[in-house]
C-alpha cells in the first residue's frame, strides 16, 4: 500500500530525481509533455491549486517512467540529518531541502527546472508543515506520494521532536462560524453552497446562505484601524477610514447577484474531468449591497479626464495574504469602475448590515454584472493603472479556453480575464433523482436566472419532456405577494430574476427530463450543451440546466 510505503530510486536520490530525467529523456514530444506538466504542479503546489493539478499529472508520470523504483518501508536505509544540515539547503546552489513530518526531501531540480515557482523556495531548509496548514488541500495521499519521490533522509529524532514542540498554528482556527445547512466543497478555505432549493425561495439570499468563495484565511480586521488606499492617481496616495466611506461619500444601495465563475462546475465534471472545486448550482446568491460608489472615491482621490488617456485597470488587493504574504487581487476595466452606469460600490453593508466577515468585513468591491472573482473583499488597496492586477487570480485562472486545450498546451497569458458572464439559468426545484406522485397532478419547476454586464433576462423556457416542447415560466423580481424591485434602466439589470412554472404531470410518463434555458436582452441564449463549452478549469459552465424526475403511481 502506497500510504505505508515510500517509493524510492535506486539511484542516489540527491542527485538524481525522477522529474529531472523526465525533462531531459524519452522523446522530444514525451519530454516537453513532461516538463509542461511539471509547471502547473509547481506553480500550483504552495499557491493552493496543486492537488488537484497533481494526481493526473503523477499518473501520468509513473505511468511513463522508465525508472525503476524499490519500495521501502518508511523511514529504513535513509541517512538521518540535523536541522542544521537541513537548514544549509536553502537556494538552488546549495540545493532546496525541505522536512515533511520527520523526512528529509530534496527538491532542488524540481524547483531549479521551474523558477516561476519561486514559492516553494520560502519553505527551503525549514519544514513544509506550516505552508500546508494554509493550502490544507495538500494533505492528501497523492500529493504525499509525489513528495516521497524527492526523500533523501530522516529529521534526525531530536530535531523532530522540537519542530513538533513548535507546531503551527492553524491560519484557519480564526475563521467564522458558518451556518450548518451549507453544502461544504472545502473547509479550510472555507468553501461552501446552499441547498439550491433555499435559493428561488427568496429574491433576496439571507448572508448566511450566500455561497462563500475564499481562497485564503479569513482575515481579522478592526473597523477603528481599517484604512484603504487609493492609489495611481496624480493626486497621490489617499487613505480613508471606514468613517470617511460611510460619511464623505453618499451611500448607494443595489441589489446585486454574484455568481462564482465556477458555479456548475459539477455539469461540466461529468462531461470530463476538470480541475477546481466541484460546485453545483448555487455558487450564486443576490443580495442588496450599500456603500460609497467607486466612481465618486475616484473623483475624491483626484481621478480626471487627463488620467483616462493612460489608464486602462482598476486594481483592487484584498487584506487576506497567503504564506508568502500576497493578497488575493484582481481588477477591472477603467471604464467599468468609472462610469456613470457601471455602479461599482465599494460596499459596507450587506442585506442592511455589517457585511459578514465571510463576505469581506468591512469593506469589498461590489461590480455588478461582473464574475465574482473580481468583487474583491477585504478591500485594503484601490490602484488606477495601465496595467490589470498582476494576480494570480487574474493572470493564471479565472480565464475561459477551447474545449480542445488541455494542460500540456494551455496559455494562460493569451487568454483574456473573465469580467462580464454569459447568461445563466437553473433548476433549483424539484431536485434531480426527486420522485414524484402522480396524485400531485401537477409539477410546480422553479429556479433562477441571470446574464452578466447589465443584461436583463427576458425570458425563461422550461420543458418537461426533455426538450421537445417548451413552455415560458413566470418570471419575478421580488418574493410573492410582495411588490417587485422597479424596473432596472437598460443595461443595468444587475439582479437575476427568480421562475416558476406549473404544469400537468404528463398521465402516462415514469420520468420526466425537465430542462431550462433563460434568453437576455441582447437575445443570447445557453448552449443547450456541455461539451462545446467544456474547458479545463470547468468555468462557464452555462449549458441548459437538466435534471430528472421519476413519477411514481402508487
Ligand atoms: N476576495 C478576496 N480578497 N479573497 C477571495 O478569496 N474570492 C473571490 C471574490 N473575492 C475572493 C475575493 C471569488 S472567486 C468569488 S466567486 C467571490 O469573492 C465570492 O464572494 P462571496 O464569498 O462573498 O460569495
Amino acid at each position: 500500500m502506497v500510504s505505508n510505503y515510500f517509493f524510492r530510486l535506486k539511484v542516489a536520490p540527491a542527485v538524481t530525481s525522477c522529474a529531472a530525467r523526465f525533462c531531459s529523456s524519452g522523446s522530444e514530444d514525451q519530454s516537453s509533455y513532461q516538463c509542461a506538466n511539471w509547471k502547473h504542479i509547481l506553480a500550483g503546489l504552495l499557491a493552493g491549486t496543486g492537488a488537484v493539478l497533481v494526481y493526473s499529472q503523477h499518473r501520468h508520470k509513473a505511468e511513463r517512467a522508465d525508472v525503476s523504483v524499490t519500495i521501502t518501508e518508511k523511514g529504513s536505509l535513509l541517512p538521518v540529518f540535523s536541522q542544521d544540515e537541513v537548514t544549509k539547503h536553502r537556494s538552488l546552489e546549495d540545493g532546496v531541502w525541505v522536512t515533511y513530518k520527520g523526512g528529509v526531501y530534496d527538491i532542488t531540480e524540481f524547483v531549479a527546472m521551474h523558477p516561476g515557482g519561486n514559492k516553494i523556495l520560502l519553505a527551503a531548509g525549514g519544514a513544509l508543515e506550516p505552508f500546508w496548514a494554509l493550502y490544507a488541500v495538500h494533505d492528501q495521499e497523492h500529493v504525499l506520494e509525489i513528495l516521497s519521490e524527492y526523500k533523501v533522509g530522516e529529521l534526525c529524532e531530536e530535531d523532530l521532536k522540537k519542530q513538533q514542540a513548535s507546531k503551527p498554528s492553524d491560519p484557519f482556527s480564526s475563521d467564522p462560524e458558518r451556518h450548518p445547512v451549507l453544502q461544504v466543497n472545502t473547509l479550510k478555505p472555507f468553501n461552501a453552497e446552499p441547498p439550491p432549493e433555499i435559493l428561488s425561495d427568496s429574491y433576496i439570499t439571507p448572508s448566511a446562505f450566500f455561497f462563500k468563495r475564499n481562497h485564503l484565511p479569513v482575515p481579522q480586521l478592526d473597523q477603528a484601524s481599517y484604512r484603504l488606499q487609493v492609489e495611481g492617481l496624480p493626486q497621490g496616495v489617499l487613505s480613508l477610514s471606514l468613517e470617511d466611506l460611510k460619511t464623505k461619500f453618499p451611500k448607494h444601495t443595489v441589489t446585486v447577484t454574484l455568481q462564482c465563475a465556477g458555479n456548475r462546475r459539477g455539469d461540466m465534471n461529468k462531461v470530463k474531468p476538470v480541475k477546481g472545486l466541484n460546485w453545483g448550482v448555487a455558487a450564486i446568491g443576490n443580495a442588496k449591497w450599500s456603500g460609497a460608489r467607486l466612481r465618486d472615491v475616484l473623483l475624491a482621490a483626484g481621478f480626471e479626464p487627463g488620467v483616462a488617456q493612460w489608464a486602462r485597470h482598476v486594481q483592487f488587493e484584498g487584506l487576506d495574504k497567503d504564506v508568502t504574504g500576497t493578497s488575493y487581487g484582481a481588477s477591472i476595466p477603467l471604464n467599468k469602475a468609472i462610469g456613470e452606469e457601471g455602479d461599482v460600490l465599494l460596499a459596507y453593508e450587506m442585506n442592511g448590515e455589517d457585511i459578514p466577515r465571510d463576505h469581506g468585513y468591512p469593506v469589498r468591491v461590489v461590480v455588478p454584472g461582473v464574475v465574482g472573482a473580481r468583487n474583491v473583499k477585504w478591500l485594503g488597496k484601490i490602484v488606477v493603472s495601465a496595467e490589470e492586477s498582476s494576480s494570480h487570480w487574474q493572470q493564471q485562472d479565472y480565464k475561459g479556453f477551447a474545449p480542445g486545450t488541455d494542460w500540456n498546451q494551455v496559455d494562460f497569458e493569451s487568454a483574456p480575464a473573465i469580467q462580464e458572464l454569459p447568461v445563466q439559468s437553473a433548476i433549483t426545484v424539484p431536485a434531480d433523482g426527486a420522485v414524484i406522485h402522480h396524485s400531485d397532478e401537477t409539477l410546480t419547476v422553479a429556479g433562477y436566472a441571470w446574464s452578466g454586464g447589465g443584461r436583463e433576462v427576458i425570458r425563461v423556457d422550461v420543458s418537461l419532456d426533455g426538450g421537445k416542447t417548451w413552455q415560458v415560466a413566470q418570471l419575478r423580481s421580488g418574493d410573492k405577494g410582495q411588490a417587485p424591485e422597479p424596473s432596472p434602466p437598460p443595461g443595468r439589470a444587475w439582479a437575476w430574476k427568480l421562475w416558476e412554472i406549473t404544469a400537468p404531470l404528463p398521465p402516462e410518463a415514469e420520468e420526466l427530463e425537465i430542462i431550462c434555458k433563460a434568453v437576455d436582452s441582447s437575445y443570447n441564449v445557453q448552449p443547450d450543451t456541455v461539451p462545446p463549452i467544456w474547458n479545463l478549469r470547468g468555468l462557464l459552465s452555462n449549458a441548459w440546466h437538466r435534471v430528472t424526475v421519476r413519477l411514481r403511481r402508487d
